[in-house]
């Protein structure tokens, strides 16, 4: 099997379509990710994990702070998933119009979501062109009032459904980072996050 098709098939372990928030030194920011996963299956302990690519902001971000918050979207939140996934915060304030506060942790909680996850870092894994970040979940809640109604943003659903005067955009993006993760990804390397140190 070729590598396209390998990759085809990868897509089916892609997660919804996340919004990732953070905040270091003042600095707000969001991005988008569908690489997260339930990291427990103990309910007393909840756990998720994300994979971040070390090219965006928001990497330097949580890997600085140690801390972000996790939102699932709904699919009428398309233009939500333009705006923190298709630039970086390095050029301009993502949040400057996405109405949220900051929550318990310190990061930001977007108003308008399916539901959010506050999360403490407890640990890293390198892939060398990316970081997977292990996070305790310490605070959970819906959006406003009405925002839990409809359906979870799926990757899928969101590859079919973003508007054609997008898709140049998203390709070129992914093919960029594609190339990043080509050149940096054989060398993996063992991170002992801090918190974990003795
Ligand atoms: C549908 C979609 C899925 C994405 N998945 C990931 C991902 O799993 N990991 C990642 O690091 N970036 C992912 N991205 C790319 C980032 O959201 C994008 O590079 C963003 O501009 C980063 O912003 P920042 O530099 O402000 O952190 C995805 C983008 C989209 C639109």
């Amino acid at each position: 099997m070729g590598p396209d098709a390998i990759y085809q098939l990868l897509r089916n372990l892609t997660s919804p379509i996340v919004a990732v928030t953070s905040e270091h030194a003042g600095k707000r920011n969001g991005m988008i990710l569908d690489s997260a996963v339930r990291a427990s299956i103990v309910p007393t302990i909840p756990r998720l994990s994300v994979y971040v690519h070390k090219f965006n902001l928001s990497h330097d971000m949580i890997f600085e702070t140690g801390r972000f918050v996790l939102h699932l979207l709904r699919e009428d939140q398309l233009e939500l998933v333009h705006r923190l996934g298709f630039t970086s915060g390095r050029t301009q304030d993502k949040l400057a119009d996405v109405p949220h506060r900051l929550g318990r942790l310190g990061a930001p909680v977007l108003d308008d979501c399916y539901a959010h996850f506050e999360c403490r870092v407890a640990n890293v894994m390198d892939t060398w062109s990316s970081t997977s970040f292990l996070g305790d979940v310490t605070d959970v809640g819906h959006g406003a009032a009405s925002a839990a109604r409809g359906a979870v943003m799926t990757a899928a659903y969101f590859r079919s459904h973003m508007p054609t005067a997008w898709r140049r955009d998203f390709e070129e993006h992914l093919a960029s980072a594609q190339q990043f993760a080509a050149e940096r990804s054989r060398d993996i390397r063992a991170v002992v996050w801090r918190g974990l140190k003795a």
